[in-house]
């Protein structure tokens, strides 16, 4: 039997991977005003097209779900030429890439939004702590609106739209990011959801949000190119799951059947999610292990797959510097560290002007990295 490793290739739905290693999602706010991403993203996602599978930065689907200023959108026109660029640039480098949608929920500011909105969440529970603003400033998080049924059903639809908005700009798929506290995450945790209709109250109430929107882009685009993230248990802006187990059981059991493309699950020390889920999840998973601490290391990586528990695994902190960062696994180069200055500035610096460790950009010298046999 072959070994499993980072390196070996994979067959996910209909994309072949030359490796299993996924650039996880990282907002960057690199896009204008206007939720347009900035020419420099396409050069960003083109140097990592080394990737397995490339997701991007969160991006929400309508300014409805607008969390930040200067995030991207993928709800207009521009918004879709501006993603066609990108998603051209990582394929003419032989890559492969989703788009994240996310959702903000209560997460936003009306003075981080495009529309000026309050927020609309599942319950009017604003986030403990002070949220980002326009022009790097921070404000105290507003009391968001609880959503009525009928902005529930709008936001199922905008998902949809969006969905349909990426496979028109070109991308492979796209992942519904129910994790680390945003939309989808809000409905599932009991701190942010307090609602005593249909989608609240009972663990069925809790996990009909997140059914209702995989079910309503699956339709759209197909499962073939929906992947989920989910983040169970996670404390991040103040999410609180005191048994996240029975939840997120129950809508792993619920999706079962649903052939997605994939599911991509964060572990961390408060629920061992992976091991705790995995005999629930038939389809790819894609493990991500560095919620709680340090960037997650090659040899960290290898040790899920080892395990047996992941098909793929997730890296983020490790791309930010290091755009050939499967290269440099494959040669054991040292890796580069990032510069926090620059990490959610707007330009290129800090951002699309790292050089690979070997003077030339994966993209260009991939084929000669695919491993020959498995
Ligand atoms: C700068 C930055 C931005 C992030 N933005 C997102 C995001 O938009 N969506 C998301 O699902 N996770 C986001 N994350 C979490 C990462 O996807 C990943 O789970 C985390 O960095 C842990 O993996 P690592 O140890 O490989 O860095 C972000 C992380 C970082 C460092």
């Amino acid at each position: 039997m072959t070994e499993t490793t980072l390196l070996s290739p994979y067959s996910l739905s209909v994309l072949d991977l030359p490796n299993r290693v996924v650039m996880a999602p990282m907002t960057r706010y690199r896009a204008a005003e206007d939720g347009t991403p900035l020419p420099h993203v396409a050069d960003y996602y083109a140097q990592r097209a080394g990737a397995g599978l490339i997701v991007t930065e969160g991006i929400w689907p309508s300014s409805r779900g607008q969390s930040g200023w200067r995030i991207p959108g993928l709800e207009t026109a521009a918004h879709i030429e501006g993603w066609r660029a990108v998603t051209e640039a990582v394929h003419a480098a032989g890559g492969r890439i989703y788009a994240q949608l996310m959702h903000g929920g209560r997460q936003g500011h009306p003075l981080s939004r495009i529309d000026g909105d309050v927020p609309r969440g599942p319950s009017a529970v604003p986030e403990p702590s002070p949220v980002h603003i326009r022009d790097g400033g921070k404000a105290d998080a507003v009391v968001p609106l609880a959503m009525t049924v009928q902005d529930i059903r709008q936001a199922v639809a905008d998902y949809a739209q969006a969905a349909r908005n990426a496979v028109e700009a070109g991308f492979d798929g796209v992942e519904l990011h129910g994790a680390n506290s945003y939309l989808i995450h809000q409905f599932l945790a009991d701190n942010t959801n307090h609602r005593t209709d249909e989608y609240g109250g009972s663990v069925e109430g809790r996990i009909r949000f997140a059914l209702e929107v995989v079910a309503a882009v699956v339709e759209a685009v197909g499962p073939e190119r929906t992947g989920l993230r989910l983040s169970p248990g996670n404390p991040q802006f103040g999410m609180v799951e005191h048994d996240p187990a029975p939840v997120y059981r129950a809508l792993l059991d619920a999706l079962d059947g649903t052939p997605l493309a994939y599911l991509h699950l964060t572990d961390n020390d408060r629920y061992p999610a992976l091991a705790d889920l995995r005999p629930r999840w038939r389809g790819p998973l894609v493990a991500n292990v560095g919620e709680n601490g340090d960037p997650t290391t090659r040899e960290a990586g290898e040790a899920v797959l080892a395990s047996g528990v992941a098909d793929l695994v997730s890296y983020g902190r490790s791309f930010l510097a290091n755009p050939d960062l499967v290269d440099r696994f494959a040669t054991g180069a040292p890796l580069s560290a990032f510069d926090e200055k620059h990490l959610y500035t707007h330009g290129a610096q800090g951002y699309s002007d790292y050089p690979p460790a070997s003077g030339s950009y994966p993209s260009e010298s991939a084929s000669a990295l695919e491993p020959a046999s498995v």
